[in-house]
């Protein structure tokens, strides 16, 4: 629980309200939180969304476990109370990002359920929409590409506390969508997702061809990639 220390504070309402933002950008702000264990593919997944949507036209914007630990978290570790306090933090920044306009993605594996619900929590509080993405790839796949090498360390025990070894993971029990990257390219599962973002009105109207059409091409693109691969199988 977070202690408040902030007193003798008050609100300052804006002249400007979220619905001026909204109707600038021509899209929902909204936060689309990933989760995954380690190496499950949240960041490729979330880079590659954010890349198409910029290329459509729209302004989204990653904030990316390991970068974000790079500076704005950079004095919180892995202990319980720090990845707590690094995912209240992500929230109360996305929940800023999300006001502003902006289609938010948020790649931390974010294990426990609480803080999850947590981050939805304050979402809804301020009105703003809120997608939670399990990005639901096995564990045997995930620690098969261990780009980083941390699962090696974790099962040579050099690395204590790490998510999916020796620290738990609690998938979601309701998100709005599962993605699987063991089975799927980060192309399809970009175009699952904007399927997503156009059936529920998060991108305006009069775009909506653009974007159908480049969620057929990217859906095309992987056929194509895939039957290649079977011929030279
Ligand atoms: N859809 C996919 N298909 C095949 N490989 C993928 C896919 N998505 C991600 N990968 C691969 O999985 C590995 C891990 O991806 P990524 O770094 O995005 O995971 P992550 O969930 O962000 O991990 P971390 O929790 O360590 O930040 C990378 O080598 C990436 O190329
Ligand atoms: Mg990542």
């Amino acid at each position: 629980m977070t202690t408040v220390k902030a007193t003798n504070i008050t609100w300052h309402s804006t002249h400007v309200d979220r619905t001026d933002r909204e109707r600038l950008l021509r899209q929902k702000g909204c936060t689309i939180w990933f989760t995954g264990l380690p190496s499950s593919g949240k960041s490729t997944t979330a880079f590659t969304l954010e890349h198409e949507l910029i290329s459509l036209g729209y302004l989204a914007y990653v904030l990316d476990g390991d970068n974000v630990r790079h500076g704005l978290n950079k004095n919180l570790g892995f202990s319980a109370a720090d990845r707590e306090e690094n995912i209240r933090r992500i929230g109360e920044v996305a929940k800023l990002f999300a006001d502003a306009g902006i289609l938010t993605m948020t790649s931390f594996i974010s294990p426990y359920r609480r803080e999850r619900d947590l981050a939805r929590e304050i979402h809804g509080e301020a009105g703003l929409l809120f997608v939670e993405v399990f990005v639901d790839t096995p564990i045997e796949i995930c620690e098969e590409r261990d780009p980083k090498g941390l699962y090696q360390k974790a099962r040579r025990g050099e690395l204590k506390g790490f998510t999916g070894i020796d620290d738990p993971y609690e998938p979601p029990l309701n998100p709005e969508l599962v993605v699987k990257t063991g089975e799927y390219s980060p192309e399809i599962i970009t175009a699952q997702i904007l399927s997503y973002l156009v059936r529920n009105d998060f991108l305006v109207v009069d775009e909506k061809n653009a974007c159908v059409e480049r969620i057929n091409t990217l859906n095309q693109q992987n056929a194509i990639h895939n039957s290649d691969q079977k011929c030279h199988r």
